[in-house]
């Protein structure tokens, strides 16, 4: 078998006050393919998600990032290589008012990566493009739209060039015209054959089209997970069949 991009083993978490949020949630991304992690509200995606992140350490379990042990007993705590090695592509997106989308974009190619400012320009320029947003390099965020922003947001962490590409519902924030518009977007992105990407979204029309693999998650376990194909049946499960029916 070969390495999975991303693997995680018996993740386990609780808040202080909330209590435990992940239950021993076991997951595994093959390189090139795309995963979705569904489930209502309140379920853990986010926090599950901010783990496999390297942004919040779970309690117990393990996190191999290419094979490479990220998280877990005898990890090296937070090493920058590993954490860069995985862009994240929140619900909102935060890019520095003060500069223009290419300058955001550029900011962690050229500061982080060390590329001269030109080859950095040139990466952000091809990144802003797999995002359909090359024409608006020029404006700073807020001559941009939600969507805009959010797909300028998307090739900040594409520019990093990531093992895997997280995303956690980026269209949350956005209305209904938006959402089509970043959609289609995280859609190319995902048939594009060269992504690997984890995206948390409610869209099933979405999963059923560009994802390969799913978890379900439910109160903080992963209940089923399986090929997309799976989510065509009903009958396997009645807690994915009620989600399935809202969604
Ligand atoms: N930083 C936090 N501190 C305390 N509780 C949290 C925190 N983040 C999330 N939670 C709790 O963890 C549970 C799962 O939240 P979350 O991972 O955001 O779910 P989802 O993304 O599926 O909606 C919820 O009960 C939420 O209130
Ligand atoms: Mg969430």
């Amino acid at each position: 078998m070969t390495t999975p991009a991303l693997e995680a083993q018996g993740i386990s978490k609780r808040w202080p006050r909330t209590g435990a949020v992940l239950e021993d949630c076991s997951l595994r991304v093959e390189r090139r393919t795309v995963h979705a992690l569904i489930g209502s509200s309140g379920s853990g995606k986010s926090t599950l998600l901010r783990c496999l992140a390297l942004l919040d350490p779970p309690d117990s379990g393990s996190i191999r990032v290419d094979g490479v042990l990220a998280a877990g007993e005898g990890a090296v705590a937070a090493d920058p290589n590993l954490r860069r090695s995985i862009g994240v592509v929140f619900q909102e997106p935060s890019l520095f008012t003060h500069l223009t989308a290419l300058a955001n974009v550029a900011l962690a190619p050229h500061r982080v990566l060390g590329l001269d400012p030109g080859d950095a320009h040139e990466r952000a320029r091809r990144a802003l493009d797999r995002v359909h947003a090359l024409h608006l390099g020029d404006r700073h965020p807020e001559a941009l739209s939600g969507g805009e922003r959010q797909r300028v947001a998307m090739a900040r962490a594409l520019a990093m060039e990531p093992t895997v590409l997280l995303c956690d519902e980026p269209t949350s924030a956005l209305d209904p015209m938006l959402t089509r518009e970043v959609m289609a977007v995280l859609r190319d992105l995902a048939l594009d054959a060269g992504t690997t990407m984890v995206v948390v979204s409610h869209d099933m029309e979405f999963v059923t089209a560009a994802a390969d693999s799913f978890d379900f998650l439910h109160a903080g376990r992963i209940r089923i997970s399986g090929s997309v194909d799976r989510l065509g049946t009903r009958g396997v499960d009645d807690e994915l069949d009620r989600f399935l029916q809202r969604s």
